[in-house]
């Protein structure tokens, strides 16, 4: 296959105006901090099973989170876990229309072996991946590699130069040298080029003033955390960034957001299933570990917010909460879609139920609501 425009087979790209995704389906327990019964559990055929619903359903992302140790706790949350770039490559031969990213700390691989393998990726998927950059904050992890994690801004200095290299393989024709900072290319030499020209989408996830110019200056793709319900806030926060990203950079950016879904016949039960899942069977020790080391190693939550976000993360990562009917929860993805956000992820407690509700239950709502064009399921 040649060299294509990526908005021809990537659907990140495409027309909808709000796009869904799946966030972390290659972690245990995925994104919910719960011991309650039917949450993730990691084998490759639950995997491949959640990959190829959501591939069906006309979903256009599948997300994995980046981790090589647990938080601890009853449940060592995301202790068992899938690399990234490997399944993403299984994911790719496997599934037929959607995004499948690899999320990669940057200090954990060589720009010249990441850019291979994403290239590679990206001829086994027919130009339909796309790379989360991540610098690493979490120390037990990072410090496995056996060196110290790096000062905060220096790990957005570092991936600059990792992208760079990684851009100049996945467009230079000629061989190249390279002396920088972190990294010393001697006649760097890069083909096959990708399917998706110019290089694959390229997602972030930072949010401190480091990440947020990360972000503006190299990626296709913002991935933030929102404001609680503060739409006005959440409003001004994608804007901003959309701004930072145009005026600073000359760039036009996405923004893209993730939320943990209940969905339920009606509100009452939905809440009394978040409360079980969260208050009840919550793992309030792998909060606390997770959330101690969110508040010294990252700008992302303001410390004095932090105590009222454990019930957030336990619920699914700190994600906007879907919670209720299935209503309900179109009306909330009509608002997130008008304070600028062009894709959501979503996580459940178990995502081949709510994956399979949500396509029966949400996805024809989502359609009546012109969030979303009408795809023929798989
Ligand atoms: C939506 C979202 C997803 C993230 N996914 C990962 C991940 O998979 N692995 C990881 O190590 N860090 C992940 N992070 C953490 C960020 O990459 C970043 O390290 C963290 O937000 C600290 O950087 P900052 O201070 O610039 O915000 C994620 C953050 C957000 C907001």
């Amino acid at each position: 296959m040649g060299l294509s425009d990526r908005t021809g087979t990537n659907p990140l790209f495409n027309e909808n105006p709000l796009k869904l995704g799946i966030f972390g389906p290659n972690v245990s327990h995925g994104c919910a901090i719960t011991t309650a019964p039917g949450a993730l559990e990691v084998t490759w055929a639950n995997t491949r099973r959640i990959a190829e619903l959501a591939d069906a359903a006309g979903f256009e992302a599948l997300v994995p989170v980046a981790r090589w140790k647990g938080f601890g706790g009853k449940t060592n949350f995301n202790g068992t876990c899938f690399e990234t770039y490997t399944w993403a490559a299984g994911l790719a031969a496997l599934t037929r229309r959607i995004a499948v990213f690899s999320t990669s700390h940057v200090p954990t691989v060589h720009p010249i072996l990441a850019a291979k393998q994403a290239t590679t990726i990206d001829h086994i998927s027919g130009g339909r991946f796309a790379l989360n950059i991540v610098c690493g904050w979490y120390q037990p992890e990072m410090e496995m590699f056996g060196a110290p994690i790096m000062p905060h801004d220096e790990r957005y200095a570092y991936a600059s130069e990792w992208v760079e290299v990684v851009r100049r393989l996945w467009t230079e024709a000629e061989e190249f040298d390279h002396e920088g900072r972190y990294f010393r290319i001697n006649r760097g030499f890069h083909e096959p080029k990708p399917i998706q020209h110019p290089y694959p989408a390229l997602m972030n996830a930072g949010g401190s003033e480091a990440g947020r110019h990360f972000t503006a200056k190299y990626c296709d793709m913002a991935f933030i955390l929102l404001r609680q319900h503060d739409w006005d806030g959440a409003r001004a926060q994608v804007d901003a960034l959309r701004r930072l990203a145009k005026e600073e950079y000359g760039r036009e950016i996405q923004v893209w957001s993730y939320g943990y879904v209940v969905c339920r016949p009606t509100h009452r039960e939905a809440e009394e299933y978040l409360n079980f899942y969260v208050r009840e069977r919550g793992d309030w020790e792998a909060v606390e570990n997770l959330t101690r080391i969110i508040g010294v190693q990252s700008d992302v939550v303001d410390p004095d917010q932090l105590e009222a976000f454990k019930f957030h993360f336990i619920a699914g990562w700190g994600g906007y909460p879907l919670i209720g009917t299935p209503e309900e929860i179109t009306e909330d993805l009509v608002k997130l879609h008008q304070v600028g956000l062009d894709g959501c992820l979503l996580s459940w407690v178990n995502y081949e139920d709510g994956i399979q509700q949500w396509r029966r239950e949400v996805l024809p709502l989502m359609e009546q609501a012109g969030l979303r064009k009408p795809v023929t399921l798989l």
